[in-house]
């Protein structure tokens, strides 16, 4: 299923922000192939980087960020079609603001590549995952799938014809909603690093802590998001946590009988918070709709297991399943 979710995921992320080679249509799937190829020997070392490691240690993983880096050369992009209107204005900047360099350019885009993608995937699959292997969840969204799509007048055929749902359509499916950040709250281990800029008190419940200009802090919601105070029985999937009693989405958490300001974040927080949140969370609800609605989809095993996080990638946002789970899909007699 994650092998699964990394194929479809990558190549719809990657063609809706980088557009298509129109010149070669023959070849744009053994293309796309190729840069995921690229993308996942890169992204396999990205933890290693992020400590400090020099990517030239790595001759297969520089290769392929060279590679990748080359692809989004504003020579290449320029020639595509489709490309979309953030890496147009990333280019238009680039192009008149900035001293770069070709290849500096392109690899400005290679970071939009990594972040559009690699927490996306993994949060793809979770969402899946404990969606499929949990009935309630899985009845309660094709239900909300099946009347968002009768409400939109969209009919399905065993063509498999395309689904059109508008943005406003697309936020009003409060149970996806809840599906998707129950799943994240599980599986989100990023670190959200912040520099003070000045000295300060900061309180917390546990008592105060000065901090100096310059000080590092490291903040990991994770704690948060498995706080049993806050989310009872916190490592169970609950697929409607973050619904209310009206069904709609739940805003009102508590801690020692305080209303939290902030209960989820596995996007950050403040002006750093992920630019991409809304985007990522349309992809993956877009692609829940396309299996739910197209797709009869079962686990292999009947009761399987919760795969571990791998523990390898704390600290950099979803994490991935340590191993890979069996399902099978097959087209719906529409
Ligand atoms: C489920 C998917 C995603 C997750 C969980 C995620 C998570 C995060 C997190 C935790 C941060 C750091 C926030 C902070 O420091 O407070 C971040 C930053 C960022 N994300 Fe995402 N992200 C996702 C998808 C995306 C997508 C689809 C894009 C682009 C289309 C994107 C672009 C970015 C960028 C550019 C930053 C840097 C922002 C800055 O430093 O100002 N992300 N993301």
């Amino acid at each position: 299923m994650y092998a699964f979710c990394y194929r479809v995921m990558f190549e719809a992320g990657y063609l809706t922000l980088f557009g298509r080679d129109t010149s070669k249509p023959d070849t744009q799937r053994a293309a796309i192939l190729n840069i995921l190829d690229n993308f996942k020997q890169f992204d396999q070392v990205f933890p290693a980087l992020v400590a400090g490691v020099p990517i030239h240690l790595f001759k297969t993983a520089h290769k392929a960020r060279e590679k990748l880096a080359e692809g989004l050369k504003h020579e290449n992009l320029s020639v595509r079609d489709q490309v979309s209107e953030l890496i147009r204005l990333r280019m238009f900047l680039n192009d008149t603001l900035s001293t770069f360099d070709d290849m500096e350019k392109a690899k400005t885009h290679l970071v939009i590549l990594w972040a559009s993608q690699a927490n996306t995937i993994p949060a793809t699959f979770w969402s899946l995952f404990q969606m499929i292997r949990n009935p309630e969840a899985l009845e309660a969204a094709s239900e909300e799938v099946n009347g968002a799509l009768q409400n939109a007048g969209q009919t399905l055929s065993s063509g498999g014809n395309a689904i059109y749902l508008n943005q406003m359509q697309l936020n009003d499916l409060p149970v996806l909603d809840s599906i998707i950040k129950e799943a994240l709250r599980l599986s989100s281990a990023s670190l959200n690093i912040r520099t003070a800029k000045e000295d300060f008190t900061l309180h917390l419940e546990d008592g105060s802590y000065n901090i100096r200009k310059d000080d590092i802090i490291a903040l990991y919601p994770q704690l948060m998001h498995l706080d049993p105070e806050i989310y009872p029985d916190p490592l169970t999937f609950k697929y409607d946590r973050y619904l209310d009693e009206n069904r709609k989405a739940k805003t009102s958490f508590y801690s020692n009988g305080n209303k939290l300001k902030y209960f989820y974040m596995p996007f950050g927080s403040g002006a750093t918070i992920c630019p991409g949140r809304l985007f990522a969370v349309q992809e993956i609800k877009q692609f829940l709709i396309l299996m739910l609605s197209y797709f009869e989809v079962k686990l292999v095993e009947h009761q399987v297991k919760c795969p571990p996080l791998d523990q390898s990638r704390a600290g950099l946002g979803i994490l991935p399943p340590l191993n890979d789970i069996e399902f099978k899909y097959k087209l719906k007699h529409l």
